[in-house]
């Protein structure tokens, strides 16, 4: 069982990752918010992916706030070889309230807050978490070109971004990844898709699983998981995996039996046949 089955993406032209990551918002309490129920599990959870060889470690400022970040950095500091890519430019009101500001003096802040708590001189991959829609977007990209061109950041990426956007972004920096939601059922996502396949920009999948639930109603995924002898959501990871090579899926998972079983659909081998009849089946869904 090892997430090296997925095969690698180089995000921003250096940084080779495998494919399959680790989602970090789901170490955290209820509403994303505050210390997660088991310290000591989520500790657990992170310090079981470099043995997986899960090198990709999503997370963000928002989560918690500040919980998911720390526990990474009490966790697997220094990082030897792990790639942790975050994200600023959400403020928190309380479980489940999210709201973006990307003045550049707060984007300026959340930069050097997450080098701090994670002990880093440099982030590897930043996200701009959601553009700011009061904040014109071209003050906030020039102020992260800004700080790409002090090496605060070693690459950029977006987050739940039209292509439109991001093209307007590429004026600014070269965008290294991209994370809207897309899972096997829910692909409101795929003309970005395709153009981060079309330039090679990892695309990062988020609520791979669909929360936990996904093709909860979906025959045809019961019936290739029964013939694979995989679990449904293992089948669904896999799907993604199939679906392009820019394809960077981050389940997110508060145990250690979930990671496991996830990091596991790495090795699912998907036939076209199957790859195909999955497609139409979540195409009507
Ligand atoms: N950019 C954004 O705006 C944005 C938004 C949301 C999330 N994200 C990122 O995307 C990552 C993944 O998103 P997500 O957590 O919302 O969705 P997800 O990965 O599709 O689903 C996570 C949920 O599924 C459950 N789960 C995971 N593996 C399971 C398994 N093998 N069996 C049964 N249940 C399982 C987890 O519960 P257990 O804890 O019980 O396993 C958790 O509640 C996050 O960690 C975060 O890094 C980004």
């Amino acid at each position: 069982m090892t997430a090296k089955a997925s095969g690698t993406f180089t995000l921003g032209g250096d940084l080779t990752i495998n494919r399959m990551g680790f989602g970090a918002m789901r170490i955290t309490g209820k509403g994303i918010w505050g210390e997660p129920a088991d310290h000591a599990e989520a500790l657990r959870v992170l310090q079981r992916l470099p043995a997986l060889d899960v090198n990709f470690i999503d997370t963000a400022d928002a989560y918690g706030p500040d919980v998911s970040e720390d526990l990474i950095c009490e966790a697997l500091h220094p990082y030897d070889g792990l790639i942790i890519a975050t994200k600023g430019g959400h403020t928190r009101q309380g479980p489940d309230r999210w709201t973006p500001v990307g003045r550049p003096e707060y984007l300026r802040q959340a930069v050097l807050m997450s080098m701090r708590r994670l002990k880093l001189e440099r982030i590897d991959l930043w996200q701009l978490h959601r553009i700011d829609q009061y904040t014109d977007r071209d003050v906030q990209f020039a102020a992260i070109a800004q700080m790409q061109r002090e090496g605060l950041i070693r690459h950029v990426g977006l987050s739940e971004v039209t292509v439109e956007e991001i093209q307007a972004a590429q004026k600014h920096f070269p965008v290294a990844s991209v994370q809207n939601m897309y899972n096997m059922t829910q692909r409101q996502s795929e003309p970005v898709l395709d153009y981060c396949e079309q330039h090679n920009i990892g695309f990062i999948p988020w609520r791979p699983v669909g929360g936990g639930g996904i093709g909860g109603e979906s025959r045809a995924l019961q019936e290739v998981a029964t013939r694979l002898g995989a679990t449904p959501l293992q089948v669904s990871l896999a799907w993604l995996l199939k679906r392009s090579p820019v394809m960077i899926p981050i389940p997110g998972t508060s145990t250690v039996k979930h990671l496991e079983e996830n990091v596991a659909a790495a090795d699912l081998e998907l036939s076209d046949e199957d790859f195909r009849l999955l497609d139409g089946a979540a195409a009507h869904a």
